[in-house]
């Protein structure tokens, strides 16, 4: 099976633009660039822009209970910490993933996955984090795994530790997710990573260093959620074991950023989530400074419903005030790097997976400029059209 994707007016490969040019596939990977050779198929992308499909490198689109109930709260401007007080947040969440069967999971979580295909996402990563318990943890895992074999896009499991549960001390869960949880998930190979919730209230430094320690032993790779509300020393604590990413990263002081660049640790930045709790914004152009390589993702999850990495772009462009191209590039092929992916998937190279978006507009200056419109005309996923506009 060939592919020619002729007529390309820009394309981005995930790292520059080129104009005018073609690509072309067999066997759902990237042949050549720049050389119309003969193909089964031809698309005409019309003279428009092409770019690497999505990667969203950091969502939690499994679990159940919507929290639209939390916006009223949020316009009056309760914090996450209040909302959770009142009702709202991870417990109310867990609460419904506990109840919601395996089917029930799958089907909610597969129509988020059909919303992000639709908006150009054709690589995601899925964390576990609302079951808090052995049995929902493992269940939740279990679910991203069967989506994993069967969706149109790539799959990334990630183990997240994400919370105590309500009576308990954080210690004695840390001692449940080492001695019953990751055995499992190791033994059954059901995540590629594993995160922690790095913050005040949640885990803290030496707790977090326990989890994603022992979780290596497992062969799974260190993530966290680090400096989101607070500076604790968690970026820090992502240095120290080169972890694949530090994420969220608002309240990140300059020396950790010294460390992050050192470590080769990439920082994803998660714009969506500070735009929903009205918060400020990460330094995005102080971490490149710093030599930080920076990635974007949604997020999704109940508090922030954002399936849509193209609203991701905008909001770094006009919050963050990151130019499109270095936009762009966090969104493909860092966020790639993100989940130790890059050979793989996030740009459009010879050798690589044909994962790429043709978009309804000219240029890449238009994804940060035509707002509030899903852009995309068709996302391609191993050289296949697995989502078109009409
Ligand atoms: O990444 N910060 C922690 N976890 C999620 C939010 C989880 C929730 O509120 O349900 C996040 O933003
Ligand atoms: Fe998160």
């Amino acid at each position: 099976m060939s592919l020619l994707i002729k007529n390309i007016g820009e394309l981005f490969d995930g790292y520059k633009i080129i104009k005018n040019t073609s690509i072309y596939i067999e066997n759902g990977k990237i042949k050549s660039i720049g050389k119309e050779e003969k193909a089964d198929e031809i698309i005409d992308a019309s003279n428009k822009f092409v770019m690497p499909g999505f990667v969203d490198c950091h969502t939690h689109a499994i679990f159940s209970g919507y929290r639209a109930f939390e916006i009223e709260w949020k316009i009056e401007g309760l914090s996450y910490k209040e909302i959770a007080e009142r009702g709202g947040g991870i417990t109310y969440t867990v609460e419904q993933t506990r109840k919601a069967s395996k089917e029930k999971l799958k089907k909610e979580t597969m129509e988020r996955i059909e919303e992000m295909i639709k908006h150009g996402t054709t690589t995601a990563e899925i964390k576990s984090g609302y079951g808090l318990d052995t049995e929902n943890e493992i269940k939740m895992l279990e679910v991203i795994n069967e989506i994993k074999n069967n969706a149109a896009i790539d799959i990334v499991p990630t183990f997240l530790a994400h919370a105590t549960p309500k009576g308990m001390e954080a210690d004695d869960f840390v001692d449940i997710v080492i001695e019953e949880m990751l055995p499992e998930v190791g033994e059954r190979k059901l995540a590629k990573f594993c995160d922690v919730f790095c913050e005040i209230g949640y885990f803290s430094v030496e707790q977090s260093r326990k989890i994603l320690m022992e979780a290596k032993k497992y062969g799974m790779l260190p993530k966290i959620h680090a400096d989101e509300f607070s500076c604790m020393g968690c970026s820090r604590l992502a240095a120290e074991l080169k972890a694949a990413s530090a994420d969220h990263l608002l309240m990140t002081s300059e020396k950790e950023m010294e460390l992050l660049a050192d470590a080769g640790v990439v920082a994803t930045l998660l714009p969506a989530t500070p735009f929903v709790l009205n918060e400020e914004y990460p330094d995005a152009n102080k971490m490149l400074r710093y030599g930080i390589e920076i990635a974007l993702a949604t997020d999704l999850n109940p508090n922030c419903y954002v399936t849509n990495m193209q609203f991701v772009v905008q909001l770094a462009c006009y919050k963050m005030r990151v130019k499109p191209i270095e936009a762009l590039k966090a969104a493909t092929i860092n966020a790639a790097k993100a989940l130790k992916m890059e050979k793989e998937v996030g740009s459009v190279e010879v050798g690589k997976k044909a994962d790429i978006l043709i978009m309804d507009v000219p240029s890449h200056l238009f994804i940060p400029y035509k707002v509030g419109v899903n852009l995309i005309e068709k996302v391609i996923k191993n050289g296949k059209v697995i989502y078109s506009q009409q």
